[in-house]
């Protein structure tokens, strides 16, 4: 069975140094560790040694048209060895604009022109680490015009022309499907199943009948019936709680954690065949 865990984050250092060993996967933010040494890499490095640890980029910006950054790529090379990452990723969006990274997740144009650019720079990221990445898919407040596919066909033809993974955030399809007015179980009955590596669960805000990535609360009810839609479709896969505003207690970030791993449970022991 897979392991399901959380994402890691500063204010719950001092936890994870009282017990480090307390869920079956731990998510880290590249950025965050890399190269960094001193503390951070003591917890992370302390968290390693009882459990796997998968490393989530935020500046590989595969949409983007400056140069691939190859210093960044050759520091999560270092990490990913150091800790023996369980696997590595980043967006499917672009963060740099001449030369300025803007520390954001910006969606890029669902066009063959886009497709063709993003599979070769996953492709090259792929040839310098030596791995496959998990490719996340990202927020977005805005629909391009120019787009020419949707969003779960371009998903698909980037994982299957560049060989990459994904990392299917479920609450980030939920928020887009609501305010685009798309049907969110089209997209993931879309997503090729053997892909699938790693699930993303979050909660959003309501605004006025708008959805916002908020990070801010627990998961809201009809991403967790997606998420049962999903297990049912393409099975049991690791999954990581993404909370980050707004913060609980790490016990209250990992008792939503357990509620992934309990509704698993659920939706395959009611499927046929199941003992
Ligand atoms: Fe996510």
């Amino acid at each position: 069975m897979p392991q399901h865990g959380v994402g890691l984050r500063t204010h719950h250092f001092p936890q994870w140094l009282e017990l480090p060993k307390r869920v079956g996967l731990v998510e880290a933010i590249t950025e965050n560790f890399a190269d960094r040494g001193g503390r951070p890499l003591a917890v992370l490095e302390r968290i390693r040694r009882d459990t796997p640890v998968a490393l989530h980029g935020v500046s590989l910006s595969v949409g983007g048209t400056d140069a691939l950054d190859v210093e960044g790529l050759a520091r999560l090379d270092r990490l990913a060895r150091r800790i023996d990452a369980a696997w590595v990723g980043d967006h499917l969006s672009f963060g740099t604009v001449d030369g300025r990274h803007e520390h954001d997740l910006w969606p890029v144009p669902f066009t063959e022109e886009a497709l063709c650019h993003v599979v070769e720079r996953i492709g090259a990221a792929q040839d310098i680490l030596g791995r496959r990445l998990v490719i996340e898919n990202v927020l977005s407040y805005i629909e391009w015009k120019d787009s020419e596919m949707t969003e779960w066909a371009f998903l698909c033809e980037v994982a299957q022309r560049s060989d990459c993974e994904l990392l299917l955030d479920l609450n980030n399809v939920y928020v887009n499907a609501t305010n685009q007015g798309f049907d969110p179980y089209v997209y993931v009955d879309a997503m090729p199943t053997p892909r699938i590596r790693q699930l993303h669960l979050a909660g959003h805000d309501v605004n006025d009948g708008w959805l916002f990535d908020s990070h801010a609360h627990p998961v809201a009810e009809p991403v967790w019936q997606l998420f049962r839609h999903c297990v049912r479709t393409h099975g049991p896969v690791p999954v990581i709680i993404e909370w980050d505003d707004d913060a609980p207690s790490l016990e209250r970030v990992i008792a939503e954690s357990q509620r992934a791993q309990s509704m698993e449970a659920e939706v395959l022991a009611e499927q046929p065949g199941a003992a």
